[in-house]
Parts: structure tokens; sequence; C-alpha cells
């Protein structure tokens, strides 16, 4: 079998692939860490590069000979990353830390299917030093969590795994450079995530999670020594992992209601974090009740034909202005496609400007340019997924036997929560229209659970208590789903 030297243009690397292999096989081989939302599939396109032949999948040209590869046919997605949250000061107590550091530092570390926040503290006084950031690199082996789950029931954890402790390891290295430590003056680190990731990471098998009984095999936290997940900081830290609830409700919930106090409110509460998977809990301190709906990429920019995430070229602002639609795009260049916070408010302006149907129907393929645009099954794509969390919400409202105007407050969490338009988001019928002025959006509140929990010994043992307090509810198994995520397919204020 031949080898052939494949040349990264952009990238500056050389890599020898053998015969046969994929240019994205090799493009992961090579490091490069590639956008693959299908995983390879050929469906979502996302996976473009430029050869002397042409524009071709990366996925599915193979290579015979040597190779240019340039990867930037479409403009380069810099990600933003959310990364501040709400956070509620608590008190200096993180437990016993290991000797072997003059200066002990604390990590938390906040693990999403998309992104990976890293912060770190000061383990004498609990000052914040730092938060870092980097793309989860699981998404070259697909864009969701149920993918990589199966990719991992099909070939194993063990790649999944490594991929991403090793960039946790990196990253928290460059964390404690930068704030003027080492890696192994971290004395504890604090990890959340959803229970897919959490499994993941810790190469617990994941078929419970993917096939009925649809849940996570371990619920309790997990406590481990850091140095066992490849984790270059101090030989005798602790990795605690906070629990999970059920299904794909996992830490990052957790971490989401410890740094809401949930348990202890008064008023009747919903948080949401939607991203491919949307996750909500409703509840106070009377009690706290949780479900997941699987959204599907849209909101990512993923299935969307002219779809990105949210980074430089994309639009992610649009308004009726002169019956048409106005826009904006980040980085204020030329637009090369739409993200989630812009396709949601694209389809609130061409629902206002009659162009687009309650039921769905778009007269015609809305042109921002010649290149950006929305058709028809776009728009089917963000139907299905705006019903999967309405539908959740109002599933869980029903759980309650209470109805959706009763909740008081409904807290956005993660980074579409940040950036979406609350108004657009109420006007297809996402969000419950009758909550739009009870919108706060929370950030990245999964990271700051995770802060809280290291800093305060006590909280992070009441995180456990308020996990196993939450009542799960499996949408999955409930024969009112269906209709009721039917009726969430309609555009507007349909009730
Ligand atoms: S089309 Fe290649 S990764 Fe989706």
């Amino acid at each position: 079998m031949g080898e052939y030297k494949i040349r990264f243009e952009r990238e500056g690397k050389e890599f020898l692939a053998a015969e046969g292999m994929t240019i994205l096989e090799a493009m992961i081989a090579a490091g490069l860490e590639p956008n693959a939302p299908c995983g390879g599939a050929g469906k979502c396109g996302k996976c473009k590069v430029k050869i002397p032949g042409g524009v071709v999948l990366a996925c599915q040209a193979k290579i015979h000979s040597d190779l240019t590869v340039d990867t930037g046919v479409d403009a380069k997605e810099k990600a933003k990353i959310l990364m501040d949250g709400v956070f509620r000061p608590v008190d200096f107590k993180p437990g016993d830390l290991p000797e072997g550091s003059e200066h002990p530092l604390l990590a938390a570390v906040d693990l999403g299917s998309t992104s990976i926040v890293c912060y770190l503290h000061d383990g004498k006084d609990g000052r914040q030093l730092g938060v870092k950031s980097t793309l989860n690199p699981q998404r070259q082996y697909g864009g969701d969590v149920v993918m990589r789950a199966s990719y991992a029931m099909e070939k194993g954890a063990s790649v999944l795994s490594s991929c991403v402790r090793e960039s946790i390891d990196r990253l928290l290295a460059e964390l404690a450079a930068e704030c003027g430590y080492k890696e192994e003056d971290i004395a504890r680190v604090v990890m959340v995530g959803n229970s897919c990731m959490h499994h993941l990471f810790l190469e617990i098998p994941t078929d419970t999670l993917v096939l009925a009984p649809y849940n996570p095999k371990v619920l309790d936290p997990v406590t481990m020594p850091a140095s066992e997940a490849g984790l270059h900081v101090n030989p005798a830290a602790e990795l605690n992992w906070l629990s999970n609830i059920g299904g794909f409700v996992g830490a990052d919930t957790v971490g989401c209601i410890l740094a809401a106090d949930m348990d202890q409110l008064e008023e009747l509460t919903l948080m949401v974090d939607i991203g491919t998977n949307g996750e909500m809990v409703l509840g106070d301190r009377r009690g706290m009740t949780a479900c997941s709906t699987a959204a599907g990429p849209a909101f990512e920019g993923a299935k969307i034909t002219c779809g990105m995430r949210g980074g430089e070229g994309a639009i992610d602002h649009v308004w009726v202005e002169d019956g048409k639609l106005g826009y904006h795009v980040i980085g204020d260049g030329e637009p090369v496609g739409i993200c989630g916070s812009g396709l949601l408010d694209a389809a609130a302006g061409l629902l206002e400007l009659d162009l687009l149907e309650e039921s769905g129907r778009l007269e015609e393929t809305y042109y921002f340019t010649e290149k950006v645009f929305i058709n028809q099954k776009d728009v089917r794509e963000l139907q299905l997924a705006k019903a999967a969390i309405a539908a959740g919400i109002q599933m869980l409202c029903d759980s309650k036997g209470i109805p959706v105007s009763d909740i008081r407050q409904l807290l956005l969490a993660g980074a579409f929560g940040n950036y979406l338009d609350p108004h657009s988001a109420c006007a297809i019928g996402l969000l419950p229209p009758e909550l739009e002025e009870r919108i706060i959006p929370v950030g990245n509140a999964a990271g700051a659970g995770a802060q809280i929990a290291v800093l305060n010994e006590e909280e992070r043992a009441r995180s456990a208590r308020m996990a196993s307090a939450v009542e799960f509810v499996e949408l999955a198994n409930d024969p009112g789903f269906q209709d009721v995520y039917v009726d969430k397919l309609m555009f507007g204020d349909e009730e």
C-alpha cells in the first residue's frame, strides 16, 4: 500500500497518509481537529476542502496521490465561546488539598459537547486567576452527543476519551502558565458536563444512554486521582465529577442549579439550556423536575444550508426594516453564513413580514445575499428543533400540573441562550410567549456551578443532594410527548 504526502497549506503541516484514507481521516490524524457535524457520513456538507481538482467533501474524498489541501473553503469559523456565568459568591472552603506545591491552585472544567472551558482559582484565597477555552476535539467524530456515543459503542470510547483528556490537560497547562504557575500546582479539579460527556471522559460505556432505557450508568459523584485521567496536575490531586441526574441531564445541569441556588428559590423557576440537546429543570425550594429533548444541531448551524457556528462572517442578528430583513454580521464583513441566533431572528422576521406561514410554509427562498439564504428545508429543521424544546417545557409543566404562565422566571443558560434574542425566541414559539418578560440570560451557569463546587466542599456535597432530589422525566417513555411535539411544530403563538 502506498503512502502519500498531504500538505495542509493553511496550517503549514505535512502528513503521510495511507492509500485510500479519506482527507477527513488524514486531517484528524494530523491533529487539525476538523469540523465534521455528521461524523463523516457525507450528509452535512460542512467538511469542504479545496484540492487541485476543485472543492470536495473531506469525509468522502479518498487519497490516491500526493495532495495539497486548503481547509479554508468556508471562512474559518473562529467560534465565540461563552465563558462567563452568573457567579454567586461563596465562602472559600475547598477542603483538604494535597501537599507538594507552594502555591496550590484549584481548577473547574466545563466539558461541553461543543466547547471546553477551564477556570483557574487561587488555592489560598479562592480568587479567580484566569479562564481559557477551546473547541471540543470530539467534534471530529460527530456534531452531537448521540453520534459520538454511537461511535464509542462501535469503535470503543478510548479515542474520544483520550482526545478530550489531552485537550483539557493542555488547556490547564497553558492556563496555569499564563497565570504564572505550573500545571502541577493544581491541587483539585472539579468537572461538569452532560452525562454523555461524563461517560465518554470516564470511558464508561454509553449504550444505556443512546438505547433504552436512556439512562446514565453512573449517577453518583465520581472522585478519582486526577493523574488517572491523564492530567499532569499535582500527582495527589483529586478529580471530582459532579452527579448526573438522568438521561442526558448531567453534571452540567447540576452545576446550573447549584449556581442558581434553585433548591432555595421561593419563586417557581424554569432553567433551560439550549444546545443540540435541550436540558431543562422546573422547580423551586418545594422540588425540582428535569427532562431533556433532542433538538438536533440546527441551533449550532448544522443541517442548515448556509448554517455555521457563531463566528466571523456569521449573520447573528436579523430584524425587520423597510419591509425586508436587515442583518448584522459578526466581524462586520461580507456574510458567509447564518448562525443559530440569526436563524431564529430571521424566522421571526419572516413571520412578521408574512413571508412565512405559521404552518412553516415559506413562500420562497429568502436571500440575504446571492450566497447566503434560508430555504424551506432550513425552516423545517428549525421547526423540529424548536418544537423539541417547546414540547419539553410543556411536558415539565404538565408533569407538575401547572400552566406555563405560573413560571415566575426563566433562566436561560449556555451560549445559545446568551446570544439569542428573547423576543424572536418567543415569537416563533421556541420559548413560551407569556414568559418573554421573565427571561433572564445567566450565561455559562454550568461553569459557574463547577467553580462554586471547587471553592467550597459543602457546596460540592450539596450539589449531590440537589441532583438526587431532582425528579427526572423520561420523555421517550411518555405517550403524550409526540402529540405535544406535533402541536409545537407550528410557529407563533398557536395556543
Ligand atoms: S459531509 Fe463530511 S463531515 Fe459531514
